[in-house]
């Protein structure tokens, strides 16, 4: 790979995402980072994006933030509120310092939360079973409807006074504005249930009202689902409907990805499905033992693809006129190539900046070609160990690699 060759790339030119201008079309996928305990924000948080901003992507995603104290799945989510504004200043301040600008996912997961982490009932559109929790939600009333859309508000207007560029809006992956969206969850018979049109009406409200709050212009990306990948989930016919009324409603950018986490959680991810290590972190015996026993049941293979999001985020991006971003196995230059190629206007990256923060700045100045990511998400469970990190790094690889990338995970 020749040096000019890499830099003169579309991915690496400027890009435009609302009014914010970008170094590159590069940013770094929203990944739970696992190092919010107490739901605040701590100095391994902002050293993890600073070194993400350091390596070269145009823009690095906070993970999960939570709009509301009883919307977070675990204890060690943030949650937005007046005391971590000072310190979510230090974090967007070290980001912008490397060049790079910040956004911050903000969500509500809706029944799956954890009452034993965080004290309240979870709630959710309808009495559906969650397995993921072992639980019944109370039914949302309208007022609770109404009550979240306003938390995204004020959430999202705090972001932006705590120096964030972006918003991404967490629409997919079952938590609650999917959980609304999709006919498996969503059994409501009122006007926010039924027709398509009535389950867009609670996620269309939270986009709209987030527009409202933070202006005109500010990018308001809102990360959703083509499919839940579950029979009587949302397929990628509504998922294209779903997109124009997003981009109605003000949404600056969408981020087409897939799965829900109660049902087939590693949809989104593809690859080695790590069950030893996520038994390991199970917290008490039976959770344990469950999951060694039926976790085959509950964590579902699915074949790992470079690009396995790009035919039907297609669908997505000819509906609508604002940037789609890209996500789902991007992991080389042709990748990134492929993707502009396509259409997509930026791309998102996960896997691959976990594995090196620095991989960005080597794709530009041509020092990679492929990340060496394996996809054995051994990461996904290190999110409960105290952060999210690559465990090939530390441990070595889970299988041999060759040509010095991995192939056991690939087609
Ligand atoms: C450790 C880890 C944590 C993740 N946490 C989140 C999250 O909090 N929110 C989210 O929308 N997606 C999350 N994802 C999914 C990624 O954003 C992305 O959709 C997925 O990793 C596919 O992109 P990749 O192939 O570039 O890794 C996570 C992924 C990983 C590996």
């Amino acid at each position: 790979m020749a040096k000019a060759a890499a830099e003169t790339r579309k991915a690496f030119t400027p890009g435009k995402l609302g009014n914010l201008q970008l170094r590159n079309r590069i940013i770094r996928a929203g990944c739970f980072e696992g190092m919010c305990q107490e739901g605040s924000c701590s100095d391994r948080l902002i050293e993890h994006h600073t070194a993400v901003a350091r390596g070269g992507a145009a823009m690095t995603t906070v993970a999960y933030c939570s709009v509301a104290q009883e919307g977070r799945a675990y204890g060690h989510e943030l949650w937005m509120r007046e005391e971590v504004l000072s310190d979510l200043k230090r974090l967007t301040g070290a980001i912008h310092k490397e060049g790079a600008a910040a956004s911050i996912q903000l969500g509500h997961c809706g029944y799956f939360a954890s009452k034993a982490d965080t004290g309240y009932q979870p709630m959710g559109a309808s009495r559906k079973f969650n397995l993921f929790r072992m639980s019944f939600p109370k039914v949302m009333t309208e007022e609770d409807i109404n009550s979240v859309v306003q938390q995204f508000a004020r959430s999202a207007a705090m972001a932006k006074e705590a120096g964030f560029d972006a918003i991404e809006v967490h629409s997919g992956h079952g938590y609650l504005l999917a959980q609304f969206l999709s006919p498996y969850t969503n059994k409501r018979r009122d006007m926010y249930g039924g027709t398509l049109e009535n389950r867009m009406r609670f996620p269309a409200s939270v986009v709209k009202a987030v527009r409202q709050a933070v202006g005109p212009g500010f990018p308001v990306l809102v990360k959703m689902n083509l499919t839940d990948g579950i029979k009587g989930g949302l397929e990628v016919e509504d998922a294209v409907v779903i997109a124009k009324r997003f981009e109605a409603e003000g949404a600056s950018a969408l981020v087409p990805s897939c799965g829900f986490t109660s049902k087939t959680p590693l949809m989104m991810l593809r690859g080695n499905v790590p069950t030893m290590e996520m038994v390991a972190v199970q917290k008490g015996l039976s959770k344990k033992i469950g999951l060694l026993l039926f976790g085959r049941f509950m964590v579902q293979t699915y074949e790992y693809n470079d690009l396995f999001l790009m035919q039907d985020a297609l669908k997505v991006l000819k509906a609508v006129r604002i940037p789609v971003v890209l996500i789902g196995g991007i992991c080389s230059i042709d990748n990134l190539d492929t993707a502009m190629q396509a259409g997509f206007e930026f791309v998102e990256v996960g896997r691959a900046i976990i594995k090196d923060p620095q991989i960005v700045n080597k794709w530009q100045r041509g020092e990679a070609l492929v990340s060496d990511c394996d996809h054995c998400n051994r990461c996904i469970p290190e999110m409960d160990k105290g952060g999210v990190d690559c465990v090939c790094n530390t441990k070595g690889p889970l299988i041999t690699k060759k040509k010095g990338i991995s192939a056991a995970y690939r087609a």
